[in-house]
């Protein structure tokens, strides 16, 4: 933590876009940048199997640009780069990298927590082990074999490209997820002796680490073919990984990385047995605080790390229900649609009519997740007639999170024993008072965000 005239940085390197920001002891941020990030969607069109990719290249490159442009801004503040105390990382999670340790290369674009290229896969795994269920290794890692999570992402790295399968035969396979890819440039890479670490968060989505002992697994990296070697070390969320090599930060210790959702957990200081909070961004994801045991989901939801703040703390886990698209199907109805000319009319748009007279609209653009986990479920609007129009729409884009919501809702609390009392949001969506408002309504809970207090 910065001294009282210190000053830290944060990195959030989120599905669509990279960002990167310098806060004052008071938690005030000085200095922001956000860059886009590139979205490929190879064989777009495919129903059956929506793929998604980032570059993995421009991942860092966009980091980057964003610390020289928040380092400028400092600079004709009269702040010194060098003053920061720490800078951490927070990530998309579950997004997958492979790369050539002796090069320290991408062999491919990483696979985006989104894509859904891995639905034969579940099923071919699923069928093959005794149990032929899906939950068949939820008991070691707390989640149900999908599409999501990095496990499946790897297999089919391994499956299809031959400069993986070779490196995985010589010994020189990297796999990771962002923050270790960012880190390990970000300390040094290649040239610098750059880090090769994750945090136990990141770990814990990618259905290699045993959720108890929260050390990679033997049996799950053998159960999908991934060779243990080729995997980061395990650090706990909160601890110096390296100094920041090069830029105008060079010397700054990176010392805190987290998933962005698990982010948000802390953020919001869901610190006790019984917290939640929900972000809503690209996707929506509520995470309950279940204390210092993992509770293993009997109602569809995800078993995760929620924090480790030391090396030598003791781990917070929490339960998850996620939505694969939330604001994204706002973002959709303007690129796609054009129903809305910007993301911000949404209130607007959706709010001149009282209700959504009938029409309901399911974005399940690359399956449902929680609690439903259907990789064959595609988008649908129903319940159109001769008096829906657009702002039908629009609203019934905005209850299709909350209803989704809803559903995590009652999982949690059949799941956990003990009824939420409230519930905590961040996130773009958060944005829309309406989206809010029909969604305390739904829960039948009070929704709020947290305003940050001078010392917090
Ligand atoms: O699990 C995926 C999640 O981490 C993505 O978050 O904020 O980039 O949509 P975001």
């Amino acid at each position: 933590m910065a001294n009282k005239s210190g000053y830290v940085g944060s990195i959030d390197q989120g599905t669509t876009s990279s960002r990167f920001f310098v806060f004052d002891h008071a938690g005030k941020v000085v200095a922001s940048h956000q860059v886009p990030i590139q979205q490929y969607h190879p064989h777009a069109g495919q129903v059956a199997l929506p793929w998604h990719e980032h570059d993995p290249k421009e991942i860092l490159s966009s980091v980057e640009t964003c610390m020289n442009e928040v380092a400028a801004k400092l600079e004709t503040m009269n702040i010194s780069p060098s003053e920061l105390q720490a800078i951490g990382v927070t990530n998309q999670r579950e997004t997958t990298i492979c790369w050539d340790a002796t090069t320290s290369e991408a062999f491919y674009n990483a696979i985006v927590w989104s894509d859904a290229r891995t639905k034969t896969i579940v099923h071919q795994l699923a069928d093959a082990h005794p149990s032929k269920s899906r939950d068949c290794i939820k008991d070691k890692c707390g989640l149900p074999l999908t599409t999501y999570f990095s496990g499946l992402k790897l297999r089919w790295m391994l499956n299809e490209l031959p400069s993986v399968q070779e490196a995985a035969k010589n010994g020189t396979l990297r796999c990771c997820t962002v923050d270790s890819w960012l880190i390990y440039h970000l300390t040094g890479g290649i040239k610098g002796n750059g880090r090769f670490v994750t945090d136990i968060t990141n770990a814990s989505r990618t259905m290699l680490m045993d959720i108890r002992a929260r050390t990679w697994c033997s049996d799950l990296c053998e159960f999908f073919g991934v060779p243990m070697s080729s995997l980061p070390e395990i650090r706990s969320s909160s601890e110096v990984y390296g100094k920041i090599a090069a830029g105008p930060f060079a010397g700054v210790p990176l010392a805190g990385c987290l998933g962005d959702q698990q982010a948000a957990v802390v953020g919001q200081k869901c610190f006790n047995q019984g917290e939640a909070k929900s972000t809503y961004g690209t996707g929506c994801f509520m995470l309950f605080n279940t204390g210092e045991e993992p509770v293993l989901s009997k109602h569809g939801l995800l078993t995760t790390v929620a924090y480790q703040l030391g090396a030598n703390a003791t781990p917070s886990y929490a339960l998850e229900g996620s939505i694969s698209v939330s604001g994204a199907a706002v973002a959709w109805l303007q690129k796609n649609l054009g129903i809305i000319d910007d993301v911000k009319d949404i209130d607007e748009v959706a709010g001149a009519v009282p209700d959504n007279g009938g029409v309901y609209f399911v974005p399940s653009f690359n399956g449902l997740f929680a609690p439903y986990w259907r990789d064959d479920a595609r988008g649908c609007i129903v319940g159109l007639t001769h008096y829906a129009n657009k702002h039908h729409i629009a609203r019934a884009t905005l209850e299709a999170t909350c209803f989704q919501s809803r559903a995590i809702l009652d999982a949690m609390n059949l799941d956990s024993g003990v009824k939420l009392q409230k519930l905590r949001v961040d996130g773009g969506l958060t944005r829309s008072h309406l989206c809010m408002q029909i969604q305390a309504d739904m829960l039948n809970i009070p929704v709020g965000k947290r305003v940050m207090a001078a010392n917090d």
